[in-house]
């Protein structure tokens, strides 16, 4: 979705970095307990430094919806991250992204219109009573409310398991909420996610929005348990099976840890996957001397690699490229921001209207109370 950001003032593209961190200092001073800073790990170092928390998308959307004594969230991640955060704080609370250019390619893979049309289609062949809307939390925060104004709820990369659990329970039917599951916008972490709880590829569908009934026949949208929207990450799709295979053979013994992001043949082929706050953990816990193969953004390996002098941490693609939306976020963006709301002056603040807003707590506040 195409959101306009305006040219920053010279002061700040002009500015040394050492100039920036100053300014930034300052203002960040000034503001004291009024402002909380929030940095997704994805953010470049410049942005972490002032973080006042970090954390994947679960923990972010937790700090939010908890802190209520902090007036101004600067959200140093993403659009729909802002747009959780909105959601679930206070009224007199302002949330604050500091490059409004900064989206996510996967959520744009998803909207309104295309749900509510598949939707419709699923009407035709199913009980549609029957069938629970899941959205990843990565999507726009209309979708989250679709979701919530239809018995579903989100999911992050840290409870995927627990929310198709609560939604289909496939090891206690009795419990389950419905038949089926429309899962979207990212196929990746709906299909590794289904595996992991006992599905098979031919219980799981890819739902193709572009097509007539998502490019499947009847009887396929009937059996499946759980229909996979055709969406992805473009980050974490360019991790291959051979990367993990050269990296074992270049390293062997070395551990691999991946993003449920990446497809099911390279999850497959790792030690284990999941969120970022996994990850993290997953380098943390490993003994000195590791060598460690990572499959997900790459300034969260970097700095991994960085903090952990003691193993080895690399990217399982030696050319992976950044989250070029995350990567919007610098340090002028934020410099920019803190001053202005120093001076009284709020750019960029994210608001979700009211209507969206209240569905869509219902599916996010599903997702707490489940997790
Ligand atoms: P996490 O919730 O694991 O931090 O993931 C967010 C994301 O956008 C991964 O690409
Ligand atoms: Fe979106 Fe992928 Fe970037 Fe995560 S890494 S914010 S899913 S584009």
């Amino acid at each position: 979705m195409l959101r306009i950001q305006t040219a920053l003032p010279e002061r700040y593209t002009n500015a040394t970095p050492d100039e920036l961190a100053e300014w930034t200092a300052r203002a960040k001073a000034a503001l004291g307990d009024r402002l909380l800073i929030l940095g997704h790990h994805y953010q470049r170092d410049e942005i972490m430094r002032f973080a006042d928390a970090r954390g994947d998308s679960l923990a972010l959307s937790r700090l939010a919806a908890d802190r209520h004594d902090s007036r101004f969230i600067v959200f140093c991640g993403v659009h729909f991250m802002a747009e959780a955060a909105d959601i679930l704080t206070s009224q007199d609370q302002q949330v604050i992204l500091p490059d409004l250019n900064a989206g996510c390619s996967m959520a744009d893979m998803a909207d309104l219109d295309a749900v509510e049309e598949a939707w419709d289609e699923l009407a035709a062949v199913v009980d549609i009573e029957r069938v629970i809307p899941v959205t990843y939390i990565n999507s726009a925060a209309s979708l989250k409310a679709f979701v919530g104004s239809h018995g579903g709820a989100v999911c992050t990369s840290s409870n995927a398991r627990a929310v198709l659990t609560w939604a289909l329970n496939p090891q206690n039917p009795s419990e389950r909420r419905g038949d089926k599951v429309l899962f979207f916008p990212d196929q990746h972490l709906g299909r590794n996610t289904g595996y992991q709880l006992g599905w098979t590829g031919d219980d799981m569908r890819v739902w193709d929005p572009r097509l007539p009934l998502g490019g499947l026949d009847d009887r396929e949208v009937k059996d499946a348990p759980l229909l996979l929207w055709r969406g992805h990450c473009s980050v974490h799709q360019r991790f291959q099976p051979s990367h993990v295979e050269s990296f074992r053979a270049e390293h062997p013994g070395a551990m691999v840890v991946v993003h449920p992001e990446c497809s099911h043949e390279v999850v497959a082929l790792a030690d284990s996957a999941g969120s970022t706050d996994f990850i993290i953990r997953t380098v943390d816990e490993a003994p000195p001397g590791t060598v460690i193969g990572v499959g997900t953004e790459i300034h969260l390996v970097k700095r991994l690699d960085d903090e952990h002098p003691d193993k080895s941490v690399l990217s399982l693609d030696p050319l992976v490229c950044p989250c070029s939306t995350m990567s919007r976020i610098d340090s002028a963006h934020l410099c920019w921001i803190l001053e202005g709301l120093a001076r009284g002056d709020v750019y960029n603040q994210i608001t979700v209207d009211p209507d969206t807003a209240k569905w869509a707590r219902v599916a996010l506040d599903r997702m707490l109370a489940i997790t």
